[in-house]
């Protein structure tokens, strides 16, 4: 069922390293990316893509992750990506904008990962000046996200909330993504005060 994948489709903070993601994979992630929605069909997104140990540990090197979990800066050796995607914005193609593309890309990649039974993480915490001289990107392309691709190590589940957004180790063990309610996120003009900028409109 779709939504047992949206489900499914977590930010993992931890992955069997040692499971191979192969080329060939990372390749069919991409071009579900290729095949989604682009504003004006511009298309301008490109990618780097990593499945080997040197590249990789050059990425986690320069990335940051999850800052709301004090006294972790992210997996040890032996439970990080095995590969990753990097997104990026083609300047000449796009000269402004384009995130809304980057953000459909990584959903369509993400889906796909998780449907191979593998997990992601979506990393916008990056070290671009160490990117550009790694991956001699030149200036028109712009570095956008990075994806962490994996065999997903632990469980992550998803729990209701009324205001609390960040998320925690829970006793069991297992981590826990805090998720708004489904009413508290429908437009209700009821629960706001008239807001002070749109003052002259009333
Ligand atoms: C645009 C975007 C940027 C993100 N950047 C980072 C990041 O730099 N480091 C990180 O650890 N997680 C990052 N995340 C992951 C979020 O922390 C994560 O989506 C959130 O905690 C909810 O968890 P979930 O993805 O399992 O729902 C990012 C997510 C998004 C959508």
């Amino acid at each position: 069922m779709f939504r047992e994948l949206v489900e499914k489709n977590r930010s993992y903070g931890a992955f069997y390293e040692d499971v191979p993601v192969k080329l060939e994979t990372l390749m069919e992630l991409v071009d579900l990316a290729r095949i989604s929605p682009s504003s004006m069909n511009l298309q301008p997104l490109k990618y780097i893509l990593s499945n080997d140990k040197e590249t990789n540990d050059f990425i986690y090197d320069h990335i940051r992750w999850a800052s709301y979990i004090k006294k972790w800066q992210g997996p040890p050796k032996g439970e990080r990506p095995a590969a990753y995607i990097i997104i990026l914005i083609d300047r000449q193609i796009r000269v402004t904008g384009g995130r809304v593309d980057a953000g459909i890309a990584l959903s369509s990649i993400l889906l796909g990962a998780t449907e191979k039974e593998l997990g992601g993480c979506i990393i916008s915490a990056i070290d671009r000046s160490a990117f550009i001289k790694k991956f001699q990107i030149p200036e028109h392309l712009e570095i956008m996200l990075v994806l962490g691709i994996g065999k997903p190590k632990g469980e992550i589940s998803l729990v209701e909330t009324d205001d609390e957004i960040i998320y925690y180790k829970g006793e069991d063990g297992t981590t826990k993504v805090p998720k708004r309610k489904l009413k508290d996120i429908i437009f209700d003009p009821e629960k706001y005060e008239k807001h002070k900028f749109h003052d002259h409109l009333y």
